[in-house]
């Protein structure tokens, strides 16, 4: 399978390596990426038509969520599947209803990446028999809420014990927190949708990790999941399991099992 990414950076990295020890099944033919890049591996170009000249049997978007307003609709239109890691864009209304127009009227089809977020598959299974409650607590250390509305409502610095810096839905919570938006929009999209995924996002001096703890109720019963997320070896800000995700993704498309 031809693999062409979005993205350079942390993740990109990862699957490209992940890929080099399946190179009989999974081949990254180029990637596009903005300034400086040395992967070596394979080219890397600047523009979204180099990119689709190179003819992917899939596009993998590993860059942002900019990357995904600039990119998605031009690569379904032009008929290339492409998988989205940055779920936190699709938060935007208008955005999400152009991707999912586009889809519609074309052969490719777009592929949510479970990323950061436990249990994506029992979630939208349960969703099929109606789903009445989810909620998402993600908890990080305080100081990796610098540079988000949290500096503003409580000093940082001074966080002594788990405080819920936001309350709110998944749609508020993914606009208002956009470099932490991905799990919740994530959470939205597999189960009962933006305005009545509740989420709550907590400062906690007592972590390391990035924790996220998912709770769902409906006819299936009730799941409570989390997950203790490592950062990625080059990268604090993303957990190593995003990566790994997409790795499985890939995998199942190759794969004449999928699981
Ligand atoms: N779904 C999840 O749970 C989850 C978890 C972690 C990260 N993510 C998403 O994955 C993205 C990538 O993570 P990373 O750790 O690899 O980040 P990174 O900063 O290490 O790398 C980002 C790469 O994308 C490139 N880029 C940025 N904007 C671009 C654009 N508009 N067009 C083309 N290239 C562009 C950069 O040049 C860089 O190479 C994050 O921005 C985040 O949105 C999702």
């Amino acid at each position: 399978m031809k693999i062409a990414l979005i993205g350079n950076g942390s993740i990109a990295t990862l699957v490209a390596e992940f890929c080099a020890t399946r190179k009989d099944r999974l081949q990254i033919v180029a990637a596009l990426a903005s300034g400086k890049n040395d992967a070596g591996a394979y080219p890397v170009v600047d523009t979204l038509s180099a990119l689709l000249n190179f003819a992917p049997d899939i596009v993998v978007e590993c860059a942002g969520h900019s990357a995904v307003a600039a990119h998605a609709v031009p690569i379904l239109e032009a008929g290339f599947d492409l998988i989205i890691v940055s779920t936190g864009s699709l938060a935007d209304a208008a955005l999400w209803d152009k991707i999912r127009t586009a889809a519609e009227h074309s052969t490719a089809r777009v592929k949510l990446v479970a990323g950061a977020l436990p249990g994506i598959d029992a979630l939208s299974a349960a969703k099929l028999a109606g789903l009445t409650k989810v909620m998402l607590r993600s908890k990080k250390p305080p100081l990796a809420w610098k540079g988000t509305p949290a500096e503003k409502t409580h000093n940082l610095e001074a966080i002594a014990t788990p405080t819920v810096i936001f309350s709110g839905n998944a749609r508020q919570a993914a606009l208002s927190f956009p470099k932490n938006a991905n799990v919740a929009a994530t959470a939205a999209l597999a189960g009962i949708g933006f305005e009545a995924t509740t989420v709550e996002l907590v400062a906690d001096p007592g972590i390391t990790q990035n924790v996220h703890h998912l709770e769902a109720e409906g006819a299936f019963g009730s799941m409570t999941l989390q997950i203790n997320a490592n950062p990625s070896p080059d990268n604090p800000k993303t957990s190593h399991i995003a990566a790994l995700a997409i790795m499985r993704l890939l995998e199942n498309e190759a794969s004449s099992i999928v699981i």
